[in-house]
């Protein structure tokens, strides 16, 4: 995810003012579909050969598994993002930072107008135990929900084994900036990552250092296209420089953004390579507001009110650079930090 390590010590915020739940329940695997059912709080989650089932208090409610697990790996490998993961115009949760909430309905206008929302707050360490369980679960042998469609086996029938391996993928977090001695390093043919064959034209080239005696280990450049041309994952930021508050969270998308992901600040977008269309929505209500086309070249500042999913037709390469101070989200609701960060 696109995150710092650590998490600011500012106190937990709790706008809906809801109690922690600490229900937790893992159910043994079904006779005839194989998989485990889980519970949190009155959340209970259960698959079959086709579908992920939520039910609520107020509801049941169906996704595809494809999408289900898609969207539940970008939540774990993320820590839950910047505020709100929605899995769908329905269900997902919504990050405080140490606490979170899980909802049914509760950014669905359609749903919270008639009554009919749902929403529980969690220890996101106890929470995630539960969501890690799932994923690890419901994912048989040969799918793996990073990877783009063309690139993976499938998701659905009967338990078949698992890929362990690729669900608890550790995401990139450099300290400082990818290749710096001692920080994440640069991708290679021979610690893993050959170039991806949609990006077999990216000019492999590194530029050459000649850093002043003594200063070898804080003079780096490498090359950011030729990094991404080697990512194995899609959809997944992550931290390759850092400047105190200041994160480049590059990333490269093929396919669909698994979420709906709903902005807790300001974020902005460069798209480095090819074309993402993005449908932007209101945050709170899912209201649709924008259809932003993308290209190569393009800058787009995505507002702190606001949900967004790209569509990635062919593997792009997306700079996503992320103001990760802890203290912004609260500032935005006190209405103490704006929700644009450019005013024409
Ligand atoms: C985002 O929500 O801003 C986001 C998430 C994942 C990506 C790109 C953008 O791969
Ligand atoms: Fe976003």
């Amino acid at each position: 995810m696109a995150m710092k390590e650590e998490i600011g010590s500012t106190e937990i915020s709790n706008p809906r003012g809801l109690p922690l739940e600490t229900n937790f329940k893992v159910d043994p695997a079904d006779n005839v579909t194989g998989y485990k059912s889980f519970q949190a709080g009155q959340f209970s989650f259960r698959r079959d050969e086709y579908f992920a089932y939520i039910e609520t208090p107020k509801g049941a409610h169906t996704m595809s598994v494809d999408a289900f697990l898609r969207a539940l790996m970008r939540d774990v490998a993320w820590g839950f993002f910047y505020g709100t993961v929605n899995f769908d115009p329905v269900f997902g949760t919504t990050n405080y930072y140490g606490e979170v909430d899980m909802f049914y309905g509760t950014l669905n206008e359609a749903y919270s107008s008639a009554g009919r929302d749902f929403v529980e707050r969690f220890k996101a360490d106890e929470l995630m135990g539960i969501f890690k369980g799932i994923v690890s679960d419901w994912t048989n042998e040969g799918f793996d929900p990073f990877a783009a469609p063309r690139e993976t086996g499938t998701p659905w029938g009967t338990k078949n084994g698992d890929n362990d391996e690729a669900v608890s993928r550790e995401r990139v977090t450099a300290r400082r900036m990818v290749g710096i001695p001692g920080d994440t390093p640069v991708r290679t043919d021979e610690n893993g990552f050959p170039v991806n064959v949609m990006f077999d034209d990216v000019d492999q080239g590194q530029p050459e250092i000649n850093a002043e005696p003594g200063f070898e280990a804080e003079v780096q450049a490498y090359n950011l296209f030729g990094y991404l041309s080697r990512s194995d994952v899609t959809w997944n930021p992550s931290v390759c420089s850092v400047v105190k508050d200041s994160l480049f969270c590059p990333t490269t998308e093929e396919y669909i953004l698994p979420v709906e992901h709903g902005n807790d600040r300001c974020e902005w977008f460069i798209q480095m390579s090819d074309q993402i269309t993005w449908n932007i929505k209101d945050g709170d209500t899912g209201r649709p507001k924008a259809v932003v086309a993308m290209k190569a070249g393009d800058v787009a500042c995505m507002p702190a009110d606001i949900r967004h999913q790209g569509f990635s037709p062919k593997r792009s390469m997306l700079l996503v650079w992320e103001n990760g101070s802890p203290k912004v989200p609260e500032l935005i609701r006190e209405g103490k930090a704006p929700n644009v960060s450019v005013q024409f």
